[in-house]
C-alpha cells in the first residue's frame, strides 16, 4: 500500500511537472485529490489494514496529499505568472509613437462677426429675436409698404415657393412680426439669413446674411438712429471712425439713408479698400415709415421709431479685408483657420 502511495506521488508529480494550462493542472487535481480520486480509493481501502499499520499509512497518505497540492499550487502559481508576464508583453506602450494630434476649431468668420455686431448691440439694450427664412409674400413686401410694381418683387430677383410665399430677401419682415407681437417699447435686433435670386461673383451670393433692428417708442428721432448707429461704428471700427447718413429711398422707412463710415484703413484720404472715397458704406435705415407701425398696431400718434438693416458678410469682408464673398462658404480650412 506504502508503494502504491508513492508510486501516486511520484506520477502525480511528473504530470504536474509536464502541465502546460491550468485546465491540464485541474485535470490532475480531479485524477489524484478528487473525490473519486486515485488517491481517495486508496484511502478507502484503509480499512483492510490491520490496526498496527494502520496509522503509518495514514500519515504517508496525507504527507503525499499535501504533497501534491503543494505541487499543484506551484504549479499553479508560476503558470499565472507566465500569463501576467506575456499579458504585460503584449499590451507594452510605446511611449516614442507620436500621439494622436486633437486640432482645435475655430468659428467661422461670419460668426465673429455676427457675434460682435450682436454684442455691441446687447450692450446698448437690444434684445435678438429671429423670423423665418421662408416667409410670406405678406410680411416680406406688402406689410413693408412695397409697392405692388417694386423691383425687388420680381422673380428674377426673389426665390418663390407658391405665389405667397417665398424665400424672405432681407430680415426687414422681422420688423413687421415684432409690432404684431409685442407692445412698444420695442428694442430688438434680429440676425438671420436672406435669400436673392443672384448670381454669385465676388460681392453676390444668393444667401448672405443681414441684422436688422428696430427700436420703437415715445419721442423716438433721427438723432436716437444717428446716434445709435454712430456709437455701432465706433464700437465695430475703431473710435476714430465718422459717420455719415446720405438719403436713400426704403420703402419700410421715411425718412431714409444709406449710412457710411469713414474708411477705417486709410482715415478718409482713400485708399484700396475705400475705392478712393475715403467712405465706406456700411447699412440702410430709417425712420419707421407711419404705414409699417399701422399695420403692425402700433398708434402713430404715440409711438415713432427707427429701423437699420445690414449685411453681415459685407461688414466681414469690410473689417478682414476679404475680396471675394464666396471664400466664406467653401469651407477652405487655409482660409478659415485665419480667423481663430
Ligand atoms: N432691408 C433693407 C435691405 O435689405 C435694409 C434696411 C433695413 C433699410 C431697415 C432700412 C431699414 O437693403
Amino acid at each position: 500500500m506504502k508503494n502504491k502511495l508513492f508510486e501516486i506521488k511520484n506520477t502525480a508529480i511528473n504530470l504536474i511537472e509536464e502541465a502546460a494550462t491550468k485546465d491540464a493542472l485541474e485535470k490532475i487535481r480531479v485524477e489524484f485529490l478528487g473525490k473519486k480520486g486515485r488517491l481517495t480509493s486508496v484511502l478507502r481501502g484503509m480499512g483492510n489494514l490491520s490496526a498496527e499499520e494502520r496509522p503509518a499509512v495514514g500519515k504517508i497518505a496525507n504527507e503525499v496529499r499535501q504533497v501534491l497540492e503543494e505541487e499543484l499550487k506551484k504549479a499553479f502559481d508560476n503558470i499565472n505568472e507566465k500569463e501576467k508576464l506575456e499579458k504585460l508583453h503584449k499590451e507594452t506602450l510605446d511611449v516614442t509613437i507620436p500621439g494622436k494630434k486633437i486640432t482645435l476649431g475655430s468659428k467661422h468668420p461670419l460668426t465673429v462677426t455676427l457675434d460682435e455686431i450682436t454684442k455691441i448691440f446687447m450692450n446698448m439694450g437690444f434684445k435678438v429675436t429671429e423670423g423665418p427664412e421662408v416667409e410670406t409674400v405678406y410680411y416680406n413686401f406688402d406689410a413693408l409698404n412695397a409697392p405692388k410694381n417694386h423691383p425687388s418683387r420680381d422673380i428674377t430677383d426673389t426665390f418663390y415657393i407658391s405665389d405667397n410665399v417665398l424665400l424672405r430677401t432681407q430680415t426687414s419682415p422681422v420688423q413687421v412680426r415684432t409690432l404684431k407681437s409685442q407692445a412698444p417699447p420695442i428694442k430688438v435686433i434680429a440676425p438671420g439669413r436672406c435669400f436673392r435670386c443672384d448670381t454669385p461673383d465676388a460681392t453676390h451670393s444668393p444667401m448672405f446674411q443681414q441684422v436688422e433692428g428696430l427700436l420703437v417708442d415715445k419721442g423716438i428721432t433721427m438723432s436716437d438712429l444717428k446716434g445709435t448707429l454712430d456709437v455701432f461704428a465706433k464700437h465695430l471700427f475703431g473710435p476714430q471712425v465718422k459717420t455719415k447718413f446720405r438719403p436713400h429711398y426704403f420703402p419700410f422707412t421715411e425718412p431714409s439713408a444709406e449710412v457710411d463710415v469713414t474708411c477705417f484703413k486709410c482715415g478718409g484720404s482713400g485708399c484700396r479698400v475705400c475705392k478712393g472715397s475715403g467712405w465706406i458704406e456700411i447699412l440702410g435705415a430709417g425712420m419707421v415709415h407711419p404705414n409699417v407701425l399701422k399695420e403692425g398696431g402700433v398708434d402713430t400718434e404715440v409711438y415713432s421709431g427707427f429701423a437699420f438693416g445690414m449685411g453681415v458678410e459685407r461688414i466681414a469682408m469690410l473689417k478682414y479685408e476679404v475680396d471675394d464673398i464666396r471664400l466664406f462658404y467653401e469651407n477652405d480650412m487655409r482660409f478659415i483657420e485665419q480667423f481663430r
